[in-house]
């Protein structure tokens, strides 16, 4: 990490010690900060946050599906995102971006509306730990813990207090000497990793499940708009956990992920790893998010 490592905080730019939030903020007691996390790359013409709009839309639907206020606006955030980025000289890294509730509270409502803002920056080595080139995959079971439910909390708000169900499917997929959790919703159907998105790939089509028990990830969305260019034909829709015996290939997928190809679910080791579908849509994201695919430049935010 850069020697002039900041916090964008409460509208300035802070050293990284100095953004400090009480122990009893409501957004500590009550999990109710919003968050974001953000790749940038590097590019020919520099770093470039990726799709930084769409990311942005999705933390202002977070506050609006929580009803907490924006401090500034979407394209003052952007401004701010974008300079941070360029004050760090780092070539790429990961960003978080906070919105939380300072104010000090006992009780579970909120003591105001408007929220403040924190930015925070990583280096992909400080955020990943070493990377494996190429990814041998990593292995994955079905958690006996059900995907949040959209009827018990508004599942598509990125909001901290929700993360714990990922956390426990992530702990006890630990436990029991897997890498990663596959959580199902509680009618039972596939869902998602418990911070990643799940793609099957069952004879050339790309499968995942539909919006409405799933985050509203933007890889996801990225991942089947360039498979649709790329003549891949896509599902979305409900799959069963059958469909994980039938795949001939499963990856997660998410910002900090990217493609992350399962070697493994449950007893089931699978063959060629990762498969070639896999490796195809790797390779084109790669040229993509490094400013290399002249059809998807408009997706990238030069700092
Ligand atoms: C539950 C869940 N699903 C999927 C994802 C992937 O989303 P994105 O591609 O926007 O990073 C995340 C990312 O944090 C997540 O928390």
């Amino acid at each position: 990490m850069s020697k002039k490592r900041e916090v964008y905080f409460n509208g300035e730019f802070r050293p990284w010690d100095e953004a400090n939030v009480h122990v009893m903020s409501h957004s500590f007691g009550r999990g109710s900060a919003i968050f974001e996390v953000i790749g940038f790359h590097d590019t020919p013409a520099g770093p470039a946050v990726f799709r930084l709009d769409e990311y942005l839309s999705r933390f202002w639907k977070s506050a609006s599906l929580l009803e907490m206020e924006p401090p500034l606006t979407q394209s003052a955030l952007q401004e701010a995102i974008l300079k941070l980025v360029k004050r760090s000289e780092l070539k790429s890294g990961f960003l978080k971006v906070y919105g939380f509730y300072p104010e000090i509270s006992f009780n579970i409502l909120p003591p105001q509306r408007k929220f403040q803002v924190a930015v925070c920056l990583f280096s992909a080595e400080e955020a990943l730990g070493p990377l494996e080139s190429p990814p041998r995959g990593v292995t994955a079971c079905v958690s006996r813990w059900r995907r949040l439910d959209p009827q018990t909390v508004p599942i598509e708000a990125k909001v901290a207090a929700n993360y714990v169900n990922g956390m426990v499917a992530r702990m006890e997929s630990r436990e029991k000497g897997f890498d990663y959790a596959i959580l199902l919703d509680t009618q039972g159907f596939l869902t998602e990793g418990g911070t990643e998105s799940l793609f099957l790939v069952r004879d050339g089509r790309l499968l995942t499940s539909a919006l409405g028990t799933v985050l509203q990830s933007i890889t996801r969305k990225t991942l089947l708009e360039v498979a649709g260019t790329m003549g891949i034909e896509t599902f979305t829709g409900l799959l069963k956990p059958d469909a994980l015996d039938e795949a001939d290939e499963i990856f997660f997928s998410g910002t900090s992920t990217k493609l992350l190809p399962v070697r493994q679910v449950g007893d089931r080791i699978l063959n060629e790893v990762p498969g070639p579908l896999t490796r195809r849509l790797s390779e084109r994201m790669a040229g993509i998010i490094s400013g290399g695919d002249g059809q998807f430049r408009h997706w990238l935010f030069p700092a």
